[in-house]
C-alpha cells in the first residue's frame, strides 16, 4: 500500500516535533517494526531512531494543503502551454523516443522540459485544461505523451503535490506509455479490430515500459511504476497485475486519469474524438471503479467541460448559452438563457444535460 503522496513529507530528526504524526512504518535493518504509523513523534521515541541511525522520517503533512481557490467569472482561457514549447516538448520526446536503451541520457532534457512547461504554468492566473490541441494522427504517441504530462502535472498542483511529487509526475506523464516503442506503428495505428495476439502485444505495453526503465538506474522508481500501473483501476478490473485502489501508486492513478482523458478528445484512424463535455461524463462515471475518486474530483476542478459561446440544455429543459466559466467550479458556468442569466454556482438543483 501507497501513502497519499499529497498527505506527507519527508522530515530531518533534528526538525521533528512531538505535534507530528509519523506516515510510515520504520523498521531496522532485520525489517522489524520500531514506531507504527500513526504514532505521534514524541520526544521519548527520538533516542531509540538515533540509535537506528535513522536520519529523516515521513510524516503526515499538514502545513501545505492545496491553496484555496478564489473564483472568478472569467470570459477567456489562455493554453496551457505555448505552441513553441508544445513544439519543442514533442521534439524533445521523439529524441528520447526514438534512441531507446538510452532514456537516462535524455533525462536532464525531459527534466529541463518539464522545468519549462511549470515556469509556463506558474505564469497562468487559472489553471484550466479548455480545448485539446489539433495534431496529426501520425504524431500521436508523441503529443499524447506530452499532453498527459502537462494535464497529469496540472492535476497534481490542484490536488496539492509538493514540487518534487509534480516533477516526478511530469516525466512519469511523459514516459507513461513508454513501452509502446516496442510495438510497431502497424499495430498502434490500425485500423480496424486487434487480433487476440496484436491486443496482447498492446496490453504488453505498461510491463514493457516499466522493465525498460527498470534497468536504467538513474530513472526514479515512481518513473517505473506509472508506466506499469496507469491502466490498473481501483476495482481491480485493469492491466497488468489487477491490483486495487492503495495498491496502486497514487502518481500512476493520476496518469490514469490524463491518459484516458486525452486519449479520448483526441482523434484516432479508428475513432473520432468525443466532446470534451462526454470524456468528462465517461471520466466522472467510472470515479471508484476505473478512477480514484481523489483525482477525479481534483481532474473536475481543472477542465472546462464546455466552450466560452456554447449551447447547452438544463435539466429544466431551458436552453442557453456559457457566457463565462467560473474558475472554482469550471463545471457550473454562468449561463444567459431566455429567462435571464443563469450562475449554476448558486444553483445547487440545476444542472447542464447537453451540450447542443
Ligand atoms: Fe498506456
Amino acid at each position: 500500500m501507497y501513502p497519499e503522496v499529497a498527505d506527507i513529507k519527508q522530515i530531518s530528526l533534528n526538525n521533528v516535533d512531538s505535534s507530528m504524526i509519523l506516515a510510515q512504518d520504520l523498521i531496522d535493518l532485520r525489517g522489524t517494526t520500531l514506531v507504527t504509523a500513526g504514532t505521534a513523534l514524541r520526544r521519548e521515541i527520538l533516542p531509540l531512531l538515533h540509535k537506528h541511525k535513522i536520519e529523516a522520517v515521513w510524516v503526515k503533512d499538514t502545513s501545505s494543503p492545496a491553496k484555496p481557490q478564489i473564483n472568478r467569472e472569467i470570459t477567456t482561457v489562455h493554453s496551457l502551454i505555448s505552441t513553441a514549447t508544445r513544439r519543442k516538448m514533442i521534439q524533445t520526446m521523439q529524441n528520447a523516443f526514438r534512441h531507446r536503451g538510452s532514456i537516462a541520457a535524455h533525462l536532464p532534457c525531459l527534466r529541463e522540459a518539464i522545468d519549462e512547461v511549470i515556469q509556463e504554468l506558474s505564469k497562468n492566473e487559472h489553471l484550466l485544461i479548455y480545448l485539446t490541441d489539433l495534431r496529426s494522427t501520425s504524431e500521436y504517441l508523441y503529443g499524447h505523451c506530452v499532453d498527459v504530462g502537462l494535464f497529469a502535472i496540472v492535476i497534481g498542483m490542484a490536488m496539492g503535490l509538493p514540487k518534487e511529487d509534480i516533477y516526478i509526475l511530469g516525466i512519469g506523464g511523459l514516459l507513461h506509455d513508454y513501452g509502446k516503442t516496442t510495438i510497431s506503428e502497424a499495430i498502434l495505428e490500425k485500423n480496424g479490430p486487434l487480433t487476440p495476439e496484436e491486443f496482447n502485444l498492446v496490453k504488453n505495453h505498461a510491463a514493457a515500459g516499466y522493465n525498460i526503465l527498470r534497468t536504467e538506474t538513474k530513472v526514479d522508481s515512481r518513473i517505473a511504476l506509472m508506466a506499469l500501473q496507469h491502466h490498473e483501476r481501483p476495482d481491480g478490473r485493469g492491466y497488468p497485475w489487477g491490483i486495487t485502489s492503495e495498491e496502486i501508486h497514487p502518481l500512476a492513478r493520476i496518469v490514469a486519469v490524463a491518459d484516458v482523458y486525452d486519449a479520448l478528445t483526441t482523434d484516432r484512424v479508428y475513432r473520432p474524438a468525443v466532446a470534451v463535455f462526454e470524456a468528462i461524463r465517461t471520466i466522472t462515471s467510472c470515479c471508484g471503479t476505473q478512477f480514484d475518486p481523489k483525482v477525479v474530483e481534483a481532474f473536475r476542478k481543472v477542465t472546462v467541460p464546455f466552450y466560452i459561446g456554447g449551447a447547452v440544455r438544463l435539466s429544466n429543459g431551458v436552453a442557453g448559452a456559457v457566457l463565462r466559466i467560473n474558475s472554482s467550479n469550471p463545471s457550473r458556468p454562468v449561463l444567459w438563457t431566455r429567462e435571464g442569466i443563469v450562475n449554476l454556482l448558486h444553483e445547487p438543483d440545476l444542472n447542464i444535460d447537453a451540450v447542443v
